[in-house]
Formats: C-alpha cells, structure tokens, sequence
C-alpha cells in the first residue's frame, strides 16, 4: 500500500469514536530556523492511538485501554511543539548518541581520546546539549503487516557532540494490532563509536492527572543492578538485588520502599538505577510489568538490550505544566530505558557499545499494553 492512501484512509478517522488502522500526518509547528515539523497519528485496528513527531523521534501520546475498556493517554507531554522547543527533561524522545551518563564527559577508543559534552555536573548524560532528542528526524509514514509504522532516519555527523564517526540512524516505531508500541533502532557508522540508543517515555497508567506513580505495581526481571556513586555513575560492581529496595522479582508498589534509608535510593533521590535484566532469549526477553490497579492498567516491557533505567521521576517538581494544564509533580510517572549500561566505555567489564565499520547496531523494545 503506498503512503499517499495510508494517510488518506486515516485522515477521516481522526476525530472518530472508532477510527479506522492507519497513519496520518498533520502540522505540528516550525524550528527556529524555519524547518517544518510534523506530527504523526498511528492507529490500530482496535483504535489504540500513538502520536509521534518527527522532532526528537517523540512519542506525544499512547493510548491504553483500561479494564472496562476506557481509553486513556499513558505518558508525559506537552500539547504543542512550542513546549517541547522551550526544554524538558527528555520526554518521550529517542536518546543518543549514548542514553544514560558518561564519566566525565571523557573515553578512550583506539588510542584517542574522545571528549564529549559535561552536560550533567561534570558527566555527560544522553548524548549531550543537543542530543537525539532535540533533532529532527526525517519521517516516513508507511503500513507493515503489524499495524501502521512511523520509520524515523537521521544521520548524526562524524565529531558531533564529540562523537567520532558518522552514524546513520533508523528508527522505526510500529502500533501493532496487538496493543503494542514496537521501537526497532539501527545504525551503521563509518569510523568506531559508542552507541547505545533508548526512548524516554514517561508513563503513568492511570492516566491524564493520575497523581503520582507510587502506587504502581511493578516488576522488573532483574536478579542483579549497577550501584552508582554519588553522581549516579556505576562502580562497576554488579550487586545482587536480593535483600536491597531494588527487589522487583515478585512484583512491589514503588511506594514501598522507595523513600528507605538506603544509600543507593539516596543518591539517586528514589529510582534511577539500570537493572541487569535476566535474559532467555537475546532477540526479545520481559525486562519489566507494570500494573495501575485502579485501572487495571498492565504494560510490559520487553527487550533485546541488556539493561533497564528505572526512573521514577524523581527530577519533576510541578514547575513544568504538560498536556491539557496538568502540572507534572515529583514522580508522577514512571521511566524504562532499556539500554546498555550506563558508562560502559569506561567500564571495559560491562557489555560493549562500540560500534565498528561493517557492523550493524540493532536494538529492539516493545511496549506492550493490556488490562486486568
Ligand atoms: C535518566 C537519568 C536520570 C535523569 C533522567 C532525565 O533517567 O538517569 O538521572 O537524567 O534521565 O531527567
């Protein structure tokens, strides 16, 4: 099916209480410097919804259906891309060139020395001051069996943010039919990198003003995780969760344990760890469950990548006002940044994020929604 009826079909379906599959684009504002940014609307064959800009690869909205079949939208954002221009804290957005922290801004590779931007305290964190997030990436809508696809490409130039190598990048988002948002990443480069790419949704299930997420049950399929130091860079030690506030084997609220006297949740102001995910199967594994129990909300996670940020928001204070005027409180939402470990170019132990001429860098992450 060519583009032009994908939209086409879709473009009725838009204001309807039962829209029809599709993919539609429509305005969504203008950069600084004039470039045009568009918006688009996958829906699937159930009417679950995902909007989508071409501006950082930002998923906007994502509808999930509760137990009695209500619909809602399940993550942060802003209602105009005015917003998202003024600054915030990765909502949504693709993150690269390196999701999570690099010691000191600072890696070897080969034998030079990179340097890259101290974008948090004296580390670098998601790729730098103007990372993935803040790029405009070219859209292409398009229909793949699954359900409608959004396919994103960029090229990230050899040296920017102090990377070394050209890297071209495909991302393709996909709203299945079965109720997920499927993100498949890959990129190639001309010269060795470090690439390690991530989405930074932010989720509460209960949806529009649910409050905090402290009542959100939660499983992440995670024996061990990498304790941090104060700057929230690992040590390299990968420790056991049993015993510790980061046990989400059986499944806990955030709340329980989240404000204990632990050193790990202080430096971390509550969550914001990576978990090492126990892996079965290396193409996809469950790397977390989450459940709203007043909604009946579920969402899974899974992965092919190694690890998992556990973000609870602890960040957010009320001064950002999102979507339809809901000021955005400290942990209202909940974060999953499946990844490689944060500062693995200095930690030669952890799994490698080099990324070789020849090679091919494919990562995939599905979210998948139901009700209980
Ligand atoms: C990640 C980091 C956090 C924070 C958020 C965005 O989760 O680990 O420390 O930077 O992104 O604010």
């Amino acid at each position: 099916m060519g583009d032009e009826t994908v939209i086409i079909r879709s473009v009725l379906a838009m204001n309807e209480d039962t829209p029809a599959a599709g993919i539609t684009r429509m305005p969504f504002g203008a950069l600084p410097d004039g470039r045009d940014v568009d918006l688009y609307l996958l829906t699937n064959d159930n009417g679950m919804r995902a909007s989508i800009t071409g501006y950082g690869g930002i998923v906007t909205s994502l509808t999930a259906a509760d137990r009695r079949g209500e619909s809602a939208d399940v993550v942060l954002g802003f209602d105009d891309l005015g917003a998202y221009l003024e600054g915030h804290p990765y909502f949504g957005a693709i993150i690269g060139r390196y999701g999570n922290r690099i010691a000191n801004g600072t890696f070897e590779l080969g034998r030079t020395t990179f340097t890259l931007a101290q974008n948090n305290n004296n580390n670098h964190l998601h790729g730098g001051a103007i990372g993935f997030d803040k790029a405009l990436w070219s859209a292409q809508p398009q229909s793949v069996p699954e359900g409608p696809q959004l396919r994103l490409t960029h090229v990230s130039a050899d040296g920017k943010e102090g990377y070394p190598g050209r890297l071209d990048l495909t991302v393709d988002y996909t709203l299945t039919h079965d109720n997920e948002l499927r993100v498949d990443y890959r990129a190639t480069t001309d010269d060795p990198t470090h690439v390690n790419l991530t989405n930074h949704s932010y989720f509460n299930l209960a949806g529009p003003g649910g409050g905090d997420i402290l009542s959100h049950e939660v499983l992440i399929n995670a024996d061990h995780f990498t304790p941090v130091d104060e700057g929230l860079i690992p040590t390299g030690e990968i420790r056991s969760v049993e015993g510790t506030p980061m046990d989400f084997r059986e499944p806990a609220t955030i709340g329980a344990r989240i404000d204990t006297d632990d050193e790990q949740l202080r430096f971390g102001s509550g969550y914001d760890h990576n978990f090492v995910l126990n892996r079965v199967d290396r193409e996809l594994s469950l790397a977390a469950r989450v459940i709203e129990p007043t909604t009946g909300r579920v969402m899974e996670v899974l992965t092919s990548e190694p690890g998992v940020q556990f973000y609870t928001a602890n960040f957010l204070d009320g001064r950002l006002t999102g979507k339809g005027g809901t000021a955005y409180g400290r942990r209202c939402a909940l974060c999953l940044e499946t990844q490689h470990f944060p500062d693995s170019p200095n930690k030669p132990e952890f799994p490698t994020t080099v990324l070789r001429p020849g090679e091919v860098y494919e990562s995939t992450t599905v979210y998948r929604f139901s009700a209980i």
